[in-house]
């Protein structure tokens, strides 16, 4: 296989985040911040930081906010630029850097995950690219993408990014059952979505990182809908995985599920002790609570 290098993300931001309203109800659920970035930029910034230029967006009904955020704003950096607010300003340009492409495409249908990485292939076409989830939000050292790139620059096949869950939580995860090959990378011989904790071959879950051959493309336009009556990337991974080797990568990192509420304040709280500005005050404030 010739060696592509990964340039493509694919951020799936059509999902209607029920979990979250009324907070949802009008806004995107990837724009609610932790302390002052949205969840959005916050993937993004990770994918620039593994050297990935284009942003493909799959987007839906009421997202037009995601893509005015990575867009100029005249108005606010007039007005700050007026002001003197010139760190501000700086803050609003930056927030993607000029050299990256976002690219919006619609996905008409919530379908489920796999119908929405489906919605890129015309964009992607055939490279390997990466998939990034806003509502697994990682910190870490070096970018869980950059550290799953450098994986994919050295084997040349689809990777996941997994951590292990409690056993009674495999029930919201893509779970894989593997054979360790490195200290922290698994051969993957089997993935199952969402299975019952008693039905898990592991605990070992797959959190909302992938990187996939555009062989996936071929297998995602097959598969039908299946947990929860979705198409989902999980059924479209197992199906790859009997031509092509697929990897489990146990990244270095915490990560926190935005998507739940217990996740998205366990965040806020971790990144506001984090905030350069805030950390004093948040933690004194946090213990005198
Ligand atoms: C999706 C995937 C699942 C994966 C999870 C990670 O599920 O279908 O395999 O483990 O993301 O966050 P969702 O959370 O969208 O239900």
């Amino acid at each position: 296989m010739n060696m592509k290098k990964i340039t493509k993300a694919v951020f799936p931001v059509a999902g209607f985040g029920s979990r979250f309203l009324p907070a949802t109800k009008a806004s995107p659920k990837e724009m609610m911040p932790i302390v002052d970035k949205p969840l959005i930029q916050y993937a993004v910034e990770e994918a620039v930081a593994a050297g990935i230029t284009d942003m493909i967006f799959i987007t839906g009904r009421n997202k037009r906010s995601i893509e005015d955020h990575f867009d100029k704003a005249y108005e606010v950096e007039a007005e700050l630029s007026a002001k003197g607010k010139l760190d501000l300003l700086r803050t609003v340009q930056e927030v993607v850097p000029k050299h990256v492409n976002c690219i919006y495409i619609r996905q008409h249908e919530a379908l489920g995950l796999g119908h929405a990485v489906l919605c890129a292939q015309p964009i992607v076409q055939n490279e390997p690219f990466a998939v990034i989830l806003a509502d697994d939000l990682i910190d870490a050292e070096i970018s869980v993408t950059q550290q799953m790139v450098a994986v994919y620059e050295h084997y040349q096949s689809s990777i996941l990014g997994v951590q292990d869950v409690p056993r009674a939580q495999t029930n919201q995860y893509g779970i894989v059952s593997s054979k360790q090959l490195e200290a922290n990378i698994e051969e993957v011989n089997d993935i199952i979505e969402k299975p019952k904790p008693a039905d898990a071959p592991s605990t070992l879950a797959v959190v909302g990182r992938y990187i996939l051959t555009p062989r996936i493309f071929h297998y995602l336009e097959q598969i039908r809908a299946g947990a929860g009556g979705e198409i989902q990337l999980t059924d479209g991974i197992a199906a790859l995985m009997k031509e092509e080797r697929l990897l489990a990568y146990r990244f270095s990192g915490t990560r926190y599920d935005c998507g739940s509420k217990l996740g998205y304040l366990k965040a806020t709280v971790a990144f506001g002790l984090m905030h350069p500005d805030l950390r004093d005050d948040f933690s004194a404030y946090l213990k005198a609570l």
